[in-house]
This record gives C-alpha cells, sequence and structure tokens, in this order.
C-alpha cells in the first residue's frame, strides 16, 4: 500500500491536489520536484481549489486523481490495492454491452453509449466508506439509477434488483485465481436502487472512468460500505426474492445484505466507529450511513439494523 508509506507532509499535498493541477505540476516541473515542493509543503494554493460539481460531501475536500486511481480493490485485477492500477489496462471497454432481465417489461441487451448519453451525466461529491475501514471523498459523474432502471418497466414483481460483473480472465487476470466466486454479484432492494442518491457512474473528476475503478460503468450507493458499489456491469436482473450477493454469501457474519454504514455495528475482526481517510494521519469519526441520514434513514424505519447489518 504505496499511499499508506508515505510521508505525511507528501500526504496532504496529494490529498488536496485536484487532478488537473497534479498533472499540470507534474508536466511543468517533474515528478521528483512535484514530491520535493509536497515534501516542504509548498503547495498551500492548490489545497483552496475544488473539484467541480454538486457537494453531498459537507465541503471535504475531495482525494486526489492519483489516490482514487491507485488505491483500490477490485478483485478481479488481484487482492493488493495496487493490482487493479497495474493491470486494468487488459479490460476492453468498448463496445460493452449490458443484459436486462427479470421482472421488467422492457428487458434486452443494450449497448451502453445508447443506454446512458452523456448529456444526462451529472456531477456529485460523494464520500465513499469502505467496509475496510477507510474512505475518500470523490467527484462522480453519473447518472441517477432510477433514472435508467425506468426505462426498462420494472414489474410490479420487482422486489430487488441484482448486479454483476463481467467474467473473463484474459481481461480480468485476477479471476485466473478462485479469490472470489465469479462474477462478482451485488443487489438493492427496489426503493434503494430507486433512491435519488444511488447512482451509475460513468466517470470521475469529470473525464471517463479509469478503468481501475470500474469502467466503463458501475453502481455507487453512497450510505452503503463500498463492496455494494459493484463495478464494471454487464448485466442488471429484477427479482422478486433477495439476491444472492458476493460478500454476504461468502460470510454472512461478517458481511450483511444490506451493508449500511454504521459506526455502532462493528466488523467481528475490528470496529467500525472510526475510519482512516486516505491522505490523513488521523482517524476521524464514521458517521451512520455515512452523513447521508437524513436522505436516507427512513427507508429503515422499523428495521432492526443490528439484525440485517
Ligand atoms: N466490484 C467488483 N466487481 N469487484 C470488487 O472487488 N470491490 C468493492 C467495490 N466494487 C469490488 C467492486 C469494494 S470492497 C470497494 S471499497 C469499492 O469497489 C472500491 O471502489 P474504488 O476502488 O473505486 O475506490
Amino acid at each position: 500500500m504505496l499511499i499508506q508509506t508515505r510521508t505525511r507532509a507528501t500526504l496532504r499535498e496529494a490529498d488536496v491536489t485536484p487532478e488537473a493541477l497534479y498533472l499540470d505540476r507534474r508536466r511543468f516541473i517533474g515528478a521528483s520536484a512535484a514530491t520535493l515542493a509536497g515534501g516542504l509543503g509548498l503547495n498551500g494554493a492548490a489545497a483552496a481549489t475544488e473539484a467541480s460539481g454538486k457537494d453531498y460531501a459537507d465541503g471535504e475536500a475531495p482525494n486526489s486523481f492519483e489516490q482514487i486511481t491507485q488505491y483500490n480493490n477490485f478483485y478481479e485485477f488481484g487482492t493488493d490495492k495496487g493490482d487493479p492500477a497495474r493491470h486494468a489496462h487488459l479490460l476492453q471497454t468498448r463496445p460493452w454491452t449490458i443484459k436486462v432481465d427479470g421482472e421488467c417489461e422492457a428487458g434486452g441487451e443494450f449497448d451502453l453509449d445508447a443506454l446512458i448519453k452523456t448529456s444526462e451525466l451529472e456531477d456529485r461529491i460523494y464520500r465513499l466508506r469502505c467496509v475496510e475501514a477507510w474512505s475518500m471523498v470523490i467527484p462522480w459523474r453519473g447518472v441517477p439509477l432510477a433514472t435508467v432502471l425506468k426505462r426498462f418497466k420494472p414489474t410490479s414483481k420487482a422486489k430487488y434488483v441484482a448486479f454483476e460483473t463481467l467474467v473473463d480472465p484474459k481481461q480480468m487476470p485476477g479471476q485466473k485465481r478462485r479469490a472470489l466466486p465469479w462474477p462478482y454479484r451485488e443487489g438493492l432492494r427496489m426503493d434503494e436502487a430507486m433512491h435519488p442518491l444511488t447512482l451509475l457512474a460513468t466517470g470521475l473528476y469529470g473525464k471517463e472512468l479509469p478503468k481501475q475503478n470500474g469502467a466503463p460503468v458501475r453502481l455507487i450507493v453512497p450510505w452503503k460500505y463500498g463492496f455494494k458499489s459493484i463495478k464494471s456491469i454487464v448485466r442488471i436482473r429484477f427479482v422478486e426474492k433477495q439476491p444472492y450477493t458476493t460478500w454476504n454469501d461468502l460470510q454472512a457474519r461478517e458481511y450483511g445484505f444490506y451493508a449500511n454504514v454504521n459506526p455502532t455495528v462493528d466488523h467481528p475482526r475490528w470496529s467500525q466507529a472510526r475510519e482512516r481517510r486516505i491522505g490523513e494521519l488521523f482517524k476521524r469519526k464514521t458517521l451512520m450511513f455515512n452523513g447521508y441520514a437524513d436522505e436516507v434513514a427512513s427507508l429503515y424505519e422499523g428495521m432492526n439494523l443490528r439484525k440485517h447489518f
């Protein structure tokens, strides 16, 4: 984990430097000079510049493009945080077809570019909280999942929606090992899927999604642990019963189906009360529903969140 082993000063610089500035500085003064300048704390001006997009992270500074694209979980490319950045270039993201089936009237096979038009994309800055107790702030570009799902005309039997990632060990060399049972699968209750905060992301920092972040299209559910935000989606299925989901099926005691961020329900092997924001030295308090309680708590009214964690 490269990011964890750097000095505090370097981390701070990288933490607050938006991609454009970061790349410009690299281009003009070179990598070693930039690292030196960062180490000396000479980049204060960069800290004031913000990523563009509607702020859903209470003004918290977005992580740098470098952090967002070098520290990843994407087991299809390996289990180390640096593996996705190293190997994701093998993934072919065009043409990209998504199969839609199950309880809907207008399913079929859809070309991604026909399904999601660039004109409907919006930029939103969200916190992302991993179940491993680290977090980032990421400026996504995408479309509300509800906008897309409505086009398939789900029937009244559609109580859940299930998603699958591509399986192709040639493009995703991590799949040559059975680190997880492939395909990676996730699912949401229909009301969670239709919630206005739930996003289908095709980009970040204002441009196409880097492959290690789940190109060409991934889910973002900002009030849930990151493992719900499935990457490189090739199938969407409307179903009546709670679908099979990878981590929950693997270890239900550790990973719930709901996986709502909850500082009061610890993972059996570690506390969820606090989290390490990538690039920061001291841990922060984890927020209920990752800070989105006002928007989403009503979805779970009357549910025992210790049982349905
Ligand atoms: N999707 C697939 N297909 N495979 C994965 O291994 N990891 C999940 C999620 N989506 C994962 C996935 C986990 S644990 C997290 S925290 C987020 O992706 C990480 O997203 P990021 O790498 O863009 O930060």
